[in-house]
């Protein structure tokens, strides 16, 4: 029997695999989201509570998913429809494939807007608007900024051209190229901005805001009426760090799936995902240990919302030398995070389209990137037209709403569907063939996969609609 591979092509090495899906997981998520989120659910004992998801729920999905990827060898549609017909299961499991589609159109359609911010700052980093500013005037920064929809639709339109530019091109010549050298260089830069953070005397600050668990603060949501505190038990915090772990690593909508089906037979699954899944987090706490000193030196609120790089950082690169140049240079590194997972959450649709309608590579992306941007709209109006109350549902804007829905709901619900497809449905045989791995390492991945995870997801469910 011949090798199967892919008809959209196959990376050229295990270390571009590597590449790309770190390309992928690394993202606004990690440098932006991460930060925001940790400080809105109030430090240590969220970031806690999402490092045990990283590790207990996220690696095995996300080996799961590469597995049935390269097994497949199709688009997350097809590739689940067809391994469901190999192991005699219902083609109703395509359905995970069109229900990752709709996320990466909800999620892209949001993502773009936050990346064009990242290209806003670009520009105005290297005019030197935030040389020596402070608090007051970062704010007017951003706030003049997203309260501009025209201006925020010009750049969500650069960013969505230049995703689609790069997802037309294909495999290798399009997505490789795009992460060899700037995610190392990202790396650097962030470790530049921890340096400042030590700096500020409020170091030791920020890494206990960030390292302290308060289980407390996560289960217990207080807020002064009156001068009283009330609390009450909430668990949606920990719903927001199960998202944020299947989000940060890009799993539940097939984009890691489809990366899989790229890569090179002989390649370790395991070892590579494992690294993968400790960059990006990496990535998420080197970015956080870097913001929270300089929103505690500068008087800021942990809690300030998606704002929040963009109000802290400016005034780290206002205040050190030559920090025109690095924050120059820190916002087009960011573009291009963003742009190296964008890029993933449309290949699932593009290779369905490819495989499925005849379309050119440049057609499909032509076609998604249309429908994506229109939606965009609605996440650019979230900051400015509709950011009053009467155009919020549950108190939350179109933007607010879209990312829970996607990031909270239904990543988490695919990945507990490729959880179960991969552990339950899929014959022991077969996964144990296409890991190649044995004894252990097998027999851990398979607990996990099959009880662990599934058990987890659903508890965490549960617990958000308030059952347990
Ligand atoms: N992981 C990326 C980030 O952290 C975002 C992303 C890219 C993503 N592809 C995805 C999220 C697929 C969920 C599913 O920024």
């Amino acid at each position: 029997m011949t090798e199967k591979t892919s008809i959209h092509g196959q990376w050229s090495s295990r270390l571009i695999f590597i590449l790309a899906a770190t390309g992928s997981a690394v993202g606004l998520g990690n440098i932006w989201k991460f930060p925001y989120i940790a400080g809105e659910n109030g430090g240590g004992a969220f970031v806690a509570i999402y490092l045990i998801c990283i590790a207990a729920i996220g690696v095995p999905i996300m080996m799961a998913e590469v597995m049935l990827g390269r097994r497949g060898r199709q688009s997350p549609i097809n590739t689940m429809r067809s391994l469901a017909k190999e192991e005699n299961a219902n083609a109703v499991w395509s359905l995970v494939g069109w229900s990752g589609v709709l996320a990466g159109f909800f999620i892209l359609s949001y993502y773009s807007v936050i990346a064009g911010w990242a290209l806003a700052y670009v520009i105005r980093s290297a005019g030197g608007v935030f040389n020596g500013i402070d608090t007051v005037g970062v704010q007017a920064v951003f706030n003049d900024l997203v309260g501009d929809p025209e201006r925020l639709l010009a750049w969500h339109t650069l960013f969505m051209l230049m995703s689609m530019a790069v997802v037309a091109r294909g495999v290798r010549a399009g997505l490789e190229k795009a992460v060899t050298y700037l995610m190392p260089a990202l790396f650097v830069l962030l470790i530049v901005l921890v340096g400042y953070a030590m700096n500020t005397g409020y170091f030791a600050q920020g890494l206990e805001f960030l390292f302290q668990p308060d289980f407390n603060r996560v289960f217990y949501h207080c807020e002064s009426v009156a001068g009283i505190a009330q609390c009450e038990l909430s668990g949606s915090p920990v719903l927001v760090a199960l998202g944020h772990a299947v989000f940060t690593l890009s799993l539940g909508m097939g984009a890691i799936m489809v990366y899989g089906s790229y890569m090179p037979k002989k390649t370790s699954i395991a070892r590579s995902v494992v690294l993968i899944a400790f960059l990006d987090t990496l990535v998420a706490l080197v970015a956080g240990m870097a913001i929270f000193p300089i929103v505690f030196a500068n008087g800021l609120e942990p809690g300030a919302g998606p704002g929040l790089i963009f109000q802290t950082l400016p005034i780290a690169f206002g205040a050190m030398p030559a920090g025109q140049f690095f924050g120059t240079l820190f916002f087009v590194l960011l573009v291009f995070a963003a742009w190296s997972s964008a890029i993933s959450l449309i290949e699932p649709a593009v290779a369905w389209l490819v495989e499925n309608r005849g379309m050119s590579r440049i057609r499909a992306a032509a076609w998604i990137g249309l429908t994506t941007w229109v939606l965009g709209l609605g996440s650019i109006f979230s900051f400015n037209l509709w950011s009053g109350d009467e155009y919020k549902l549950f108190e939350m804007t179109f933007f607010d709403l879209l990312d829970y829905l996607a990031a909270n709901i239904m990543l988490p619900a695919g990945g507990l569907l490729i959880a179960l497809f991969a552990g339950w449905v899929m014959s022991s045989q077969s996964s144990r063939a296409e890991f190649a791995m044995g004894g252990v390492a097998y027999q851990l991945w398979r607990v996990l996969i099959r009880f662990i995870s599934p058990l987890a997801v659903v508890l965490v469910f549960l617990n958000a609609v308030g059952i347990i």
